[in-house]
C-alpha cells in the first residue's frame, strides 16, 4: 500500500476548504472576527499555557506565531523576558496590550523577519496554511530550545458552523486536525511529544449584529441574512449582557519538541 503525503493531504484539505480554511489564512476575515474573538477566548482556561510551564524562566524569550488577540503573549510575557507576537490582522492585533517587552510584527509567518527565541507557540493557526511543511521548518529554524503547536481534534464547535448545518444541510469541508499535524511531523522526522487538553467552547456576543458580522465571516457561500438572523435567535441564549454559544467541549493536542538543526 502508498504511504500517505501527508504534506499533500494537508494542502487538499485546506483548499479544499472554500470558506474556512481560506478564511482563517486571509487577515481580513480576522479582522471582521476580532472583537468576538478576544470576547470569547479571554476567559478560556485551555491549560496550553501549563504544558509550557516547565520551560518558562525569567530570562527566556518566545515567539508566538498567529498571536491573535494576545490570549498567550500577555500572560506569558508576565513570565519571560520577551515575547515576539507575530500577527497579520490588524484587528486582532488590536487587542494585545503594549508592554515594554513584547514587541508585535504585523505580519504573516511566512514573511515575517524575526530574530531566534528560545521558544516558539503556534496556538490554532495551521488550518488555514497550505504549504505546513517550510511553516513548521520555519518555526524549527526560529527556535533554540523547543517549538510548540496547538491544534483542535474535533470540528470547530461554532454557531457559524451550526447555522451551515441547520440552513444548507450541511456543515461544509472540515478543516486539517491534530491528528494530520502529528502524522505530517512525523514524515518530516520528528516524533514530538504530545499533550491533548479538553475544554467548553462558549462563543459569546455582545448583541446580534456581532453574531451576524462573526457568523457571515465563517459560513463561506450561501449566506442569508434573514435566515442566519432567525436562527440565531433559536441558537443563542441571553447570558447577563451578551448572547452566548454553548459549543460543549473541544479536544485540542499540543505536540512539542526540541528543534532539529538541520
Ligand atoms: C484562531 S486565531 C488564534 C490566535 C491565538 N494564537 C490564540 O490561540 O488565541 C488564528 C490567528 O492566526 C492568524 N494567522 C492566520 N494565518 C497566519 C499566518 N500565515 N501567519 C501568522 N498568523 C496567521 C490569524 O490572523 C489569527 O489571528
Amino acid at each position: 500500500m502508498d504511504e500517505i503525503d501527508w504534506a499533500a493531504r494537508w494542502k487538499e484539505l485546506v483548499e479544499d476548504r472554500a470558506t474556512l480554511a481560506s478564511g482563517h489564512a486571509d487577515s481580513h476575515y480576522w479582522d471582521r472576527r476580532a472583537r468576538s474573538f478576544a470576547r470569547s477566548t479571554h476567559a478560556r482556561a485551555d491549560e496550553f499555557l501549563q504544558v509550557l510551564e516547565p520551560y518558562l524562566g525569567r530570562n527566556k524569550t518566545l515567539i508566538d506565531v498567529g498571536a491573535g488577540t494576545g490570549r498567550h503573549t500577555t500572560p506569558l510575557a508576565e513570565r519571560l523576558e520577551w515575547v515576539t507576537a507575530v500577527e497579520p490582522s490588524e484587528g486582532m492585533r488590536s487587542h494585545i496590550p503594549q508592554r515594554d517587552n513584547i514587541t508585535i510584527v504585523a505580519s504573516t509567518w511566512e514573511d515575517a523577519e524575526v530574530a531566534p527565541a528560545d521558544l516558539v507557540i503556534c496556538s490554532h493557526v495551521m488550518y488555514g496554511v497550505a504549504e505546513p511543511v517550510p511553516f513548521l521548518e520555519k518555526m524549527q529554524r526560529s527556535a533554540t530550545e523547543r517549538v510548540f503547536v496547538m491544534m483542535r481534534e474535533t470540528d470547530l464547535p461554532h454557531p457559524a458552523a451550526e447555522l451551515r448545518r441547520r440552513l444548507v444541510g450541511q456543515s461544509g469541508q472540515r478543516l486539517p486536525r491534530f491528528s494530520e499535524l502529528f502524522m505530517l511531523l512525523v514524515q518530516m522526522g520528528i516524533a514530538p511529544d504530545v499533550s491533548y487538553l479538553r475544554y467548553p467552547i462558549v462563543t459569546r456576543y455582545e448583541d446580534m449584529e456581532e453574531a451576524l458580522i462573526d457568523c457571515r465571516a465563517l459560513f463561506g457561500d450561501g449566506w442569508d441574512e434573514d435566515a442566519a438572523r432567525a436562527e440565531l435567535e433559536r441558537l443563542l441564549r441571553r447570558q447577563d449582557n451578551e448572547l452566548v454559544f454553548d459549543g460543549g467541549l473541544a479536544l485540542s493536542g499540543v505536540a512539542h519538541w526540541q528543534p532539529q538543526k538541520s
